[in-house]
């Protein structure tokens, strides 16, 4: 199936996370607003090779949101990290998270898009991103921005939510995108060929849809388990909005209609 794009722009997705969006989100997923958390996030770190050497890297983290990866992977491997992020409630979020930390100095967050990356050609180590850049439309120009930042050398190891290997019928498509505010969801082999069509060298791509699915189980029992808090908070609306997306999801995941990837990359 040819996958439509949506026109939700840079500013329709930061107005999620600037307003109670941001806040449900991490109500289901902790501060590190991905699948998987922490876990995961050592996972990733481990692929990039953050745990043999990690103190001499520099590591840009692209959709940073609260910051919890970066102050995690500055604490456990004392990696450098730019995390950057559109949304100017979440970055003041994250850098009242990080101050006072040991490892604060080791952390900058900067304000800009990762489709105009703030910073100099041939930069940084390890590009990263979490569940993430399903937010971003123009995901060539997202990955030529990769490239240009990237030291030769350096890897790009990220995750993000997909289109799985069954076509969703058009009509629960529709849905699932504007119940995310997603303009754009790529394939495992989508993602793949953007990265090898820029000339990185692919060393790894992985369907985690089994783990995806479970973790939208889990995500459906913990939104249903904090409903009178969320109704209290934000309104019924908004949780009975929540709720028909989340189960949406959840049955799309298990009907293999949308999943999760990894890729490993090096630039030569
Ligand atoms: C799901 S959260 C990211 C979670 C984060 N990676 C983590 O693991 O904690 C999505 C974030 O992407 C940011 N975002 C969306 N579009 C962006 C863009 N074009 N450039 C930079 N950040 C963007 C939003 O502001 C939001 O904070």
């Amino acid at each position: 199936m040819l996958h439509k794009k949506y026109d939700f722009s840079v500013n329709d997705v930061s107005e999620v996370y600037a307003g109670p969006g941001g806040k449900l989100w991490e109500l289901l997923m902790g501060e590190q607003i991905h699948v998987g958390g922490p876990e995961q996030t050592d996972v990733l770190a481990k692929k990039v090779g953050l745990d043999t050497g990690g103190d001499n890297t520099y590591l840009l983290d692209i959709c940073s949101a609260l910051g919890g990866p970066a102050r995690q992977i500055a604490e456990i491997y004392g990696t450098k990290v730019v995390g950057l992020d559109i949304t100017p409630e979440m970055l003041e979020e994250a850098k009242k998270r990080t101050e006072g930390k040991p490892y604060a100095n080791k952390i900058e967050y900067r304000l800009g898009s990762g489709l105009d990356i703030p910073a100099h050609s041939e930069t940084f180590d390890v590009v990263w991103g979490q569940d993430a850049w399903c937010y971003i439309r123009d995901k060539s120009r997202l990955i030529e921005e990769i490239y240009r930042v990237l030291k030769s050398g350096g890897l790009l190891g990220f995750t993000d939510w997909i289109w799985g290997p069954i076509d969703a019928p058009e009509s629960d498509a529709d849905y699932l995108m504007e119940f995310m505010v997603f303009p754009d969801l790529q394939t495992l082999d989508g993602y793949s060929k953007l990265i090898e069509g820029v000339g990185m060298k692919l060393e790894e791509k992985e369907d985690l849809g089994e783990d995806f699915a479970n973790h939208m189980d889990k995500y459906g029992e913990i939104l249903q388990g904090a409903k009178q808090d969320i109704i209290a908070g934000f309104g019924e609306d908004l949780y009975n909005e929540a709720e028909k997306g989340v189960l949406a999801w959840k049955k799309a995941a298990h009907e293999n209609w949308v999943s999760r990837g990894l890729w490993i990359a090096k630039k030569p």
